[in-house]
């Protein structure tokens, strides 16, 4: 007798599965007993957890790093978990301050395992002419509750797509998402070797010195250079002037992604460097936090624009706000936020879609680098206003 081979394709195998399916739906529904529906099921109570609308934390302890930075440890308020993240996430912390209503994300300093044992860890550094870091650094207390979103961004190593070693470019507190990473490669939940170079203007600068010192010793997949724009001398472990291609060409092996998270004119001087190394675009990630204060420094800004104000008459949800003054140097978001007008937002750079709102009329300014719209949104309308400046009167819809 000869030996036949049937080889049955899977959609031969689909098909049969989908006409029985059916029936045998029917048959269950039948079997079931006749009780009332539950009011939860596992499965919303698990996506509530890892992914929680809101978060209300305790402040737990402060450390102090220096006149102008703190570091805050929380913990639930609620006495639940902490909804777990990848190392490089951000927590999208949400304040009234006055009248105003706004969100500023800060990245999440302590490791993705610190999460499970109930605390996350954010460093805040007082900016210059800032409005929320100096509320947060001057009234957040040991007990205070705060208001927190679930963790978000993309600002972490994903194997798929990255290279297995990242050079990581880190400014001032744009360490925080590396301090996690380097925790996270050191517990082994990622897997991944991380070059850290961290530019500072001197050593009094550095923050978390001694932990990242440790973890490099420990740890063979974890390197840090310390890169001293201000530093006179050479000295043993410092490098000296500023985070160029140079420096970066010293330290990456061949293949490498590449992430960048620190004050704006690092990213603009890094961003041109590593345009000249030719990297793919998937290796590059910027990390941005917050658009421009004043859009007149913008590329592309139109310069008689600077110090016009405009009005913009709001619709949040179907409802009626009514008209709110808002100046061409600041962004839609900032204005909304002085007015008091609770409008959803997480990343405050373009990039997360939260505050997607469609300009009903009107004119505004978007700067390329920061206009993270899909297509479609670009073509009908939509606007993140986060990231957009107005040029005439306009009319949103939130
Ligand atoms: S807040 Fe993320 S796109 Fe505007």
């Amino acid at each position: 007798m000869s030996r036949q081979k049937v080889v049955i394709r899977s959609d031969v195998l689909d098909i049969a599965r989908f006409a029985k399916m059916i029936p045998v739906r029917k048959s269950m529904i039948k079997k079931a007993p006749n009780l009332p529906l539950p009011k939860s099921y596992a499965v919303n109570r698990t996506a509530d957890l890892l992914h929680p609308r809101e978060q209300r934390l305790r402040v737990k302890q402060i450390i102090e790093h220096g006149a102008d930075t703190k570091s805050f440890v929380l913990e639930s308020a609620e006495n639940r978990p902490l909804a777990y993240f990848r190392a490089g996430q951000y927590l999208s912390v949400n304040l009234r301050i006055g009248n105003a209503v706004l969100t500023r994300p800060y990245s999440i300093a302590s490791s993705p395992s610190r999460a499970l044992r109930g605390e996350y860890v954010i460093t805040v550094k007082r900016v210059e002419s800032g409005f929320a870091s100096g509320f947060i650094l001057d009234t957040w207390e040991e007990g205070a509750e705060v208001s927190v979103s679930a963790p978000e961004g993309c600002f972490y190593y994903e194997p798929l797509r990255d290279a297995k070693t990242i050079v990581g470019i880190a400014g001032g507190s744009g360490i925080t998402p590396f301090l996690s990473l380097a925790n996270a490669i050191n517990e082994q939940t990622e897997d991944a070797q991380l070059i850290l170079l961290y530019g500072c203007r001197n050593e009094n600068e550095i923050l978390f010195k001694e932990e990242l010192d440790t973890l490099a010793a420990e740890n063979e997949k974890i390197k840090v250079v310390y890169v001293l724009s201000d530093s006179k001398k050479k000295k043993e472990g410092l490098e000296k002037g500023f985070i160029d291609r140079k420096l970066i060409k010293k330290y990456a092996p061949e293949k490498f992604s590449i992430f960048i998270c620190g004050p704006k004119a690092m990213y603009d001087f890094a961003r041109e460097e590593i345009k000249k190394l030719g990297i793919e675009k998937k290796y590059v990630r910027f990390e941005l936090f917050g658009a421009a204060n004043d859009a007149s420094e913008l590329k592309g800004f139109p310069k008689d624009f600077a110090e016009r104000e405009f009005n913009c008459t709001v619709k949040v949800r179907g409802e009626e706000k009514g008209k709110i003054p808002c100046r061409a140097q600041e962004s839609v978001l900032v204005a909304l936020e002085r007015a008091g007008i609770s409008v959803p937002s997480h990343c405050r750079s373009g990039e997360c879609g939260f505050c997607r709102s469609k300009l009903l009329s009107g004119e505004v300014f978007i700067p390329e680098e920061t206009d993270g719209r899909r297509i479609a949104d670009a073509k009908f309308g939509y606007i993140h206003p986060c990231c957009s400046y107005p040029l005439s009167d306009i009319e949103i819809h939130v």
